[in-house]
């Protein structure tokens, strides 16, 4: 890609002349901060978006890619971040959907089924067939959206993001395919935020800062701590946090024996733990266990079919949110795009969506737009929220950005129970650091905090208290952080090890 510039209609220059240079067979890693222009990059050339100036050449050739189609017959495919698949369909039926083998009129199923099983033992990425891709872990999901570009003939791969919601067991496995795809001659783009896995995986590099390249060259010749000074434009501590000790005090949340049953499936079976003020207390889990369920119902979302909930002693199960938001919970929702912001409001109007009620940003009979202004412009400065006003419009933000919109307006609540369910997916270095250190800040000031996550490093460098969530139930409890490692959680979180009832139980007997 040769001097691509690209301005959207509200006069963002997202890509300022970016050059990219992708070799043959390398895994090419993408790396910037938020907003820095990686997705524009990479929509152009998978012709979600359009440049307004520069050219795509393709094994030297000139190429124009106008919309999606032009770029798979071009030999580019495209892994989203948020899958794209229909839950409803079996595996090899959502392989070959759009491009199903035919045999006279109708779909010629055994073909379909033997393309996909041909392509997944050729490409290191075996998969069952015939299963129920709704029934299947997220890792093994994105190996089936990696099998349909596959079969789409791609020769270029482009994976944004793409480990952010897998466990440790399941990025090794989404390497070893990866390498495997590149000893047979595929040449992927690799976007992610974690600098490790940049070193482990990646031959090359090409960061973008504001729109613009300021560098490139081969991942072995360069330190995490120069790939940081890059994006970042200055040198920065990764990894290091402030969290003073302390005793953790009262109970503030109470959970007691939860279940919650849907289609006659125990989607939550007898959940109970408790988090006190002052601590930290993760729920580790592969996505898909009952997490997401469980702070639905936390937050008044969704009905416990059965079991009580507390704050400070006082019951709330199953209370209307506005009136759970009242009493002093806040939560960063994992769908930040479904529950956490409304896209086609401003920035403004979005961080004080919980608060426009209340008297500081109301006057007479309408809102107090000054107040509200104001109140923006300073968290926009205090989060680093990259946007032109606080008017602007929060679907037009990049991924990380929306994401600080809404720990923006969480964490200025000054909760007492905070619910922070992935804090920090999609955000870069410095906001990562930083969003880590405010969970901590918290909990120093006396909030309670109820992580959930499924990065085990955050659970590691965070939590207090771990609990282990695997199909519904608590199936380990850690009050010593120091005996834990991320293997040993991710055995737990995939159902490999169980600790006996009485271990676990110490989640509610702490
Ligand atoms: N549809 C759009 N309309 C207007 N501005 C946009 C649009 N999409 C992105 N932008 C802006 O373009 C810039 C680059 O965004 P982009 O999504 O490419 O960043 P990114 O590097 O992928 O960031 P992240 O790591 O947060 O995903 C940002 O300032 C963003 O606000
Ligand atoms: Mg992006």
């Amino acid at each position: 890609m040769c001097g691509i510039t690209k301005v959207y209609p509200n006069g963002v220059v997202a890509n300022r002349n970016i050059n990219l240079n992708v070799e043959k067979g390398e895994i090419h890693a993408l790396l910037g901060e938020n907003g820095a222009g990686k997705s524009t990059l990479m929509k152009i050339l998978y012709g979600i978006e359009r440049a307004d100036a520069g050219k795509i050449f393709l094994e030297g050739k000139e190429v124009h890619i106008a919309s999606p189609l032009d770029a798979i017959r071009l030999k580019i495919g495209m892994v989203h971040q948020e899958f794209m698949l229909i839950p409803s369909l079996s595996v090899a039926e959502n392989c070959v959907l759009g491009i199903e083998p035919r045999r006279g009129l109708s779909i010629d199923r055994s073909k379909a089924i033997e393309l996909t099983e041909r392509f997944g033992a050729e490409f290191g990425l075996p998969v069952s067939h015939n299963e129920i891709v709704a029934e299947l872990p997220v890792g093994m999901r994105q190996r089936v959206e990696i099998l349909k570009v596959l079969l789409r003939g791609a020769e270029l791969l482009i994976l944004d993001e793409p480990t952010a919601v897998l466990t440790p067991l399941e990025t090794e496995e989404l390497f070893a395919a990866l390498k495997t795809l590149v000893t047979r001659g595929k040449t992927i783009i690799f976007v992610t935020h974690k600098l490790k896995e940049v070193k482990q995986l990646a031959d090359r590099f090409t960061v973008l800062r504001d729109g613009s390249n300021v560098g490139n060259g081969l991942v072995s010749e360069v330190s995490e701590a120069e790939l940081v000074r890059m994006m970042v434009g200055r040198a920065i501590e990764v990894d290091v946090y402030k969290k003073r000790t302390t005793k953790p005090g009262a109970e503030v949340l109470t959970v007691k024996g939860v279940f919650y049953i849907r289609d006659g499936r125990n989607v939550l079976q007898n959940v109970s733990f408790k988090v006190r003020s002052g601590e930290i207390v993760a729920i580790a889990g592969v996505e898909g266990n009952g997490q997401a369920e469980l702070v639905d119902i936390l937050v008044g979302l969704r009905k416990a079919t059965r079991g009580k909930i507390f704050l400070n002693d006082k019951e709330y199960t199953n209370a209307p949110p506005k009136e759970i938001r009242s009493q002093g919970v806040a939560c960063i929702p994992a769908d930040r795009i479904g529950r956490g912001v409304a896209m086609r409001a401003s920035i403004e109007e979005n961080l004080i969506a919980d608060r426009y009620f209340k008297r500081e940003f109301s006057r007479w009979w309408g809102l107090n737009k000054k107040a509200i202004r104001e109140h923006a412009k300073n968290l926009m400065h205090v989060f680093a929220i990259r946007a032109i006003a606080p008017s602007t419009l929060v679907g037009s933000l990049s991924g990380g950005n929306i994401q600080r919109v809404v720990v923006a307006r969480e964490l200025s609540a000054g909760p007492q129970l905070l619910i922070a369910d992935q804090p920090t997916r999609g955000l870069d270095v410095a906001a990562t650091k930083f969003v880590r250190q405010r969970l901590i800040d918290e909990r120093d000031r006396g909030a309670a905090i109820l992580l959930v996550s499924t990065d085990l490093e955050e659970i590691m460098q965070l939590a207090d208290r771990i609990i282990v969530m695997y199909k519904g139930s608590i199936v380990a409890h850690f009050a010593d952080i120091e005996s834990v490692t991320p293997e040993l959680l991710g055995q737990y979180m995939l159902g490999v090890e169980r600790q006996s009832e009485k271990e676990a139980e110490g989640a509610w007997n702490c």
